[in-house]
């Protein structure tokens, strides 16, 4: 499976830095060993995709309305994102999860209504540091699992027909410097293939499974290198395109 490695440039950036951003990435894509995913603010999605048009870079937003379209002040469809350029969405992250207090069914709708609009969702599911300690990581990541993906996730019952992305996030790795150790990721990331397997078989065998939580060019290398670690989601170090496009190239 060819990695991807996946930014989350999060609430950052005016108009004109997230251009140069763009920039700075499409300049250094070219024959790396992973597919490229930037996911800017809504605001910044249809100038950085229209700049990374016929690059090898995709567009993502961060989060979608679960409706097409209606009254909901404030909100973001996964049709408006489609028609901005985007090609992925990423969902339930654990910041949305806590500031908006996103439950998984809420993930789970938004989830359907991407793929219906021709989105690949990227899901995120992680533990608390509190539940890691309470012996609970796998048990929560379950259930994220269980009731956050709709059962089209495979691809299968899809309209895009292309299979989702799981991304793995400790809540408690993303931004903080500290990281799981690597037999504790490559543990969680068996953990989610196996689940993946049970529910959608072959399919579930195939589908990415993105590590997240403080990956820099200098850990990149040995998390990538792990079993079921299909690539990364990045959020600080997508910020900086050098450090970015280092992680990528850790990739190969
Ligand atoms: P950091 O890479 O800044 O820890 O953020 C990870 C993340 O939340 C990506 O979605």
């Amino acid at each position: 499976m060819r990695p991807l490695i996946a930014g989350n440039w999060k609430m950052h950036g005016s108009m004109a830095e997230a251009a140069a951003l763009a920039g700075a990435v499409r300049e250094g894509a070219a024959g790396l060993p992973a597919e490229l995913l930037v996911c800017p603010t809504f605001l910044h999605v249809a100038s950085v995709a229209s700049l990374l048009a016929g690059s090898a870079v995709a567009v993502g937003g961060q989060d979608c309305h679960a409706a097409a379209k209606g009254a909901h002040t404030g909100d973001v469809s996964a049709p408006m994102l489609r028609d901005a350029g985007a090609s992925h969405v990423i969902l339930g992250h654990s910041e949305r999860r806590t500031d908006h207090a996103e439950t998984d069914a809420a993930v789970r709708a938004k989830a359907e209504a991407a793929a219906a609009a021709g989105l690949v969702p990227v899901v995120c599911v992680g533990e608390t540091e509190a539940e890691r300690l309470a012996g609970q990581a796998e048990a929560v990541v379950a259930r994220q699992l269980a009731e956050s993906l709709p059962d089209g996730f495979a691809g299968t019952g899809a309209p895009a027909g292309a299979a989702g992305i799981i991304a793995y996030e400790p809540v408690w790795a993303i931004g903080t410097g500290r990281t799981p150790t690597e037999a504790d990721i490559g543990a969680l990331h068996g953990f989610i293939r196996e689940r993946l397997a049970a529910r959608f078989g072959a399919a579930g065998q195939g589908m990415r499974i993105l590590y997240g939580g403080s990956m820099k060019p200098g850990n990149a290398k040995a998390i990538l290198a792990l079993p079921n670690v299909d690539g990364g989601l990045v959020g600080g170090a997508s910020l900086v395109a050098a450090d970015f496009l280092a992680i990528a190239r850790a990739a190969g």
